[in-house]
């Protein structure tokens, strides 16, 4: 059944109060609560935000989209919703509340949660049988990863990138450049007012 229905969206909502499960604003609370350091964030992405960010992917030559800390799947609906039907969309994600409940809520063919770092991206990717991913966006706090882990992030994620693809990054604190311009020199930047708090949003442009 497709994510993006709302018959979908009504059915999974039932089976979810049904089993006792959170709406995504609770799941992302409690999230924040347990391990407020590796979250980051009180409430989740506005959708504002989440339609700027996105609004520079090429959908119809996408093959694969990677996310990094895709939480309770703020941005998941929107792209698949993008997304051509043959495409691959891997979510990584260190918490494993949050992967549970996106294996949960989102039932989908292209959609894969993975309970692991976004620094082993090019090992999860070549597990779903590809060398390289189209875009690569990340919700992570890249000032409050433990020390090493954003630098290897970036390089990583410079590695996993075709050459015309994406890394689409929006965070909090500008701080985040530091992890992104060492590696993928080329980017865009932009402000999103809309969003608690509001939000810099970043496009590095493997060359
Ligand atoms: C600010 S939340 C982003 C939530 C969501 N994308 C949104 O916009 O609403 C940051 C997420 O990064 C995850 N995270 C932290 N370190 C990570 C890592 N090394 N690899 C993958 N995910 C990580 C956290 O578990 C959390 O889900």
């Amino acid at each position: 059944m497709p994510v993006s229905t709302a018959a979908a969206r009504r059915e999974r909502r039932q089976l979810r109060q049904a089993a006792g499960i959170p709406s995504p604003f609770g799941m992302f609370l409690k999230g924040f609560l347990k391990h407020p350091v590796m979250v980051g964030a009180l409430v989740p992405s506005s959708q504002t935000l989440v339609n700027k960010m996105l609004s520079r992917c090429d959908w119809a030559n996408t093959k694969v989209f990677v996310e990094y800390g895709p939480g309770v799947g703020t941005y998941c609906r929107t792209i698949l919703d993008n997304l051509p039907a043959d495409a691959t969309y891997i979510a990584i994600d260190t918490n494993p509340d949050f992967i549970r409940y996106l294996r949960h809520e989102i039932v989908d063919p292209r959609f894969s949660a993975v309970l692991g770092s976004a620094a082993d991206v090019i090992q999860i990717v070549a597990d779903h049988g590809h060398e390289k991913a189209d875009y690569v966006l990340s919700g992570l706090p890249f000032s409050t990863l433990p020390a090493g882990v954003g630098d290897a992030i970036g390089q990583a994620t410079a590695d996993v990138l075709r050459s015309g693809g994406a890394f689409l990054v929006y965070q909090y604190s500008p701080k985040c450049r530091d992890f992104i311009e060492p590696y993928i020199p080329r980017i865009d930047h932009a402000m999103e007012w809309w969003n608690v708090p509001p939000a810099q949003l970043y496009w590095a442009w493997k060359e």
